[in-house]
């Protein structure tokens, strides 16, 4: 029914003379994965999250953290089984076949390129609020998207094609300079908490839970702390960076296990602290959809230079998250065209560059124009539907191999797999349905698409069932 199953031994073909150098222990895990994790979830998102469940964001953010902690650990020890391109795509294909990994496939389009336009429009809105701080004027119809009033996100678009321009030029993220962008962000998260903590007013969080636990429909918008956790999720995701640098680490059972949960932990306390200098500092009403949540508080706080930090970090470190995300949804990309469920042709490397130029300059045009005419939270919403299936498929592969492959030499085994396995879909599965209506409808509807796009082309062209059958 889930189509023919890919054999661990062709996702799985290691080149014992390519080893990479074990250089990594679980401080240098812990770095990693929190600088790929920090960006528009905690500077930007914290407002909306704040808006659906008052106060209690701040829970929010614990319990985001702790369904994504049980998907990392899944996919830790996935990634370091099948160290194969294409993460929870290639996982899906070998446990449970290739309908399966279509699906979450075509869902990891969402995670990714909607992630990208969501940092986008994140970024837009620090750059903004920063040049208008300076007294500088900028019109208001190129600044945000129809549903705002505007015309077009203008810098959102242009970021989005900058990051698009450096991709296709052959950048890649560089060693150095992710370790003095995970030092800009965290000390501007550390200037935020340092300046708004004091300002703390207990007032402020009471009541604490405005609009109760579950997620509700109230005043025409989904509300509750599950409503919040539903969309700060989108702030945790990026730590595949930590499971896919198994190879490299000194001592991976132990260390992997450290730098995933760590980096989650470190994630989640440095999120709680600043939800609760924000809505400490100020009535959770005020940060509600504000574009900058965290400058604001600190302008309206009496500290316009602190606020000036946090927004130039944000201007300054976001368009990281991008790269990353742009380029992890131009390997997805390339896998599946390799595996035939795409038009091969989209696969087609640059011999100059070495990357996939005209996949990344469609993904790259899209992404733009979603982020310019689309609100911040929908775009987040829709991003992390697709995120939560892929993780959903992630906790199931990880006990289907458990199950059928049971021996098979993994350099990192999770703790408690059938535990952590089904939390991971449990918690997942309740974030999915704590998302608004309107996301998930539309959710089903890229799926319904994506589902004819596979019976009509995919299925037909699969590599893997045409060598089966000739
Ligand atoms: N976790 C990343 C962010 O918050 C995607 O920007």
């Amino acid at each position: 029914m889930l189509g023919p199953v890919k054999s661990l031994d062709a996702v799985m073909r290691h080149d014992s003379g390519e080893a990479l150098a074990k250089t990594l222990s679980w401080p240098h895990l812990i770095a990693l994965g929190v600088g790929a994790i920090v960006g528009t979830g905690i500077y930007t998102l914290t407002g909306v999250g704040a808006e659906r469940a008052g106060p209690a964001v701040i829970l929010a953010f614990a319990i985001a953290g702790a369904v994504c902690a049980c998907a990392a650990l899944a996919y830790a020890e996935l990634a370091t089984m099948i160290p194969a391109a294409g993460s929870a795509y290639t996982f899906s294909y070998t446990a449970l076949g290739e309908t399966a990994a279509w699906v979450v496939g075509w869902s990891l389009i969402l995670e990714y390129s909607l992630a990208c336009s969501t940092v986008a429009v994140g970024w837009s809105g620090y750059l903004v609020g920063w040049i208008q701080s300076a007294g500088i004027v900028l019109p208001h119809d190129l600044l945000v998207g129809p549903h705002a009033g505007g015309i077009i996100n203008l810098p959102a678009v242009l970021v989005a094609l900058a990051v698009m321009g450096m991709l296709i030029a052959g950048t890649r993220e560089s060693a150095t300079l992710n370790i003095v962008l995970v030092i800009i962000k965290l000390v501007a998260l550390a200037v935020f908490i340092t300046f708004a903590l004091p300002a703390f007013n207990a007032d402020n969080l009471h009541p604490f839970m405005p609009y109760g636990f579950g997620s509700t429909e109230i005043g025409g918008e989904k509300r509750g702390v599950m409503a919040a956790a539903a969309i700060v999720f989108f702030a945790f995701y990026g730590f595949d960076a930590v499971a896919t640098s198994a190879e490299e680490a000194k001592n991976p059972g132990r260390d992997l296990t450290i730098g995933i949960v760590g980096s989650m932990l470190v994630c989640t306390v440095i999120y709680m602290a600043v939800a609760v200098a924000a809505v400490g500092a100020l009535p959770f009403t005020q940060l509600a959809n504000s574009p900058e949540p965290l400058a604001l508080v600190l302008r309206s706080l009496g500290s316009p230079r602190a606020g000036h930090l946090i927004a130039l970090a944000a201007v300054v470190a976001l368009p990281s998250v991008i790269l990353v995300m742009m380029y992890g949804q131009s390997r997805i990309f390339f896998t599946m065209a390799r595996d035939g469920l795409l038009p091969r042709g989209l696969a087609k490397v640059s011999p100059r560059t070495g990357a996939p130029t005209l996949i990344t300059l469609l993904t790259g045009v899209v992404i733009a124009a979603v982020a310019g005419f689309f609100r911040l939270d929908e775009i987040a919403e829709l991003a992390n539907a697709g995120t939560l299936l892929a993780f959903i498929a992630v906790g199931a592969c990880l006990m289907v191999l458990r199950k059928r492959a049971p021996d098979m030499a993994r350099l990192f085994r999770c703790p408690a797999p059938y535990v952590v396995g089904t939390l991971a879909i449990l918690g997942c599965i309740y974030l999915l349905f704590s998302l608004p209506g309107s996301t998930i409808v539309r959710f089903l509807i890229w799926n319904a698409i994506g589902l004819i796009a596979y019976f009509a082309y995919g299925r037909r062209h699969s590599v893997l069932t045409s060598n089966a059958t000739t």
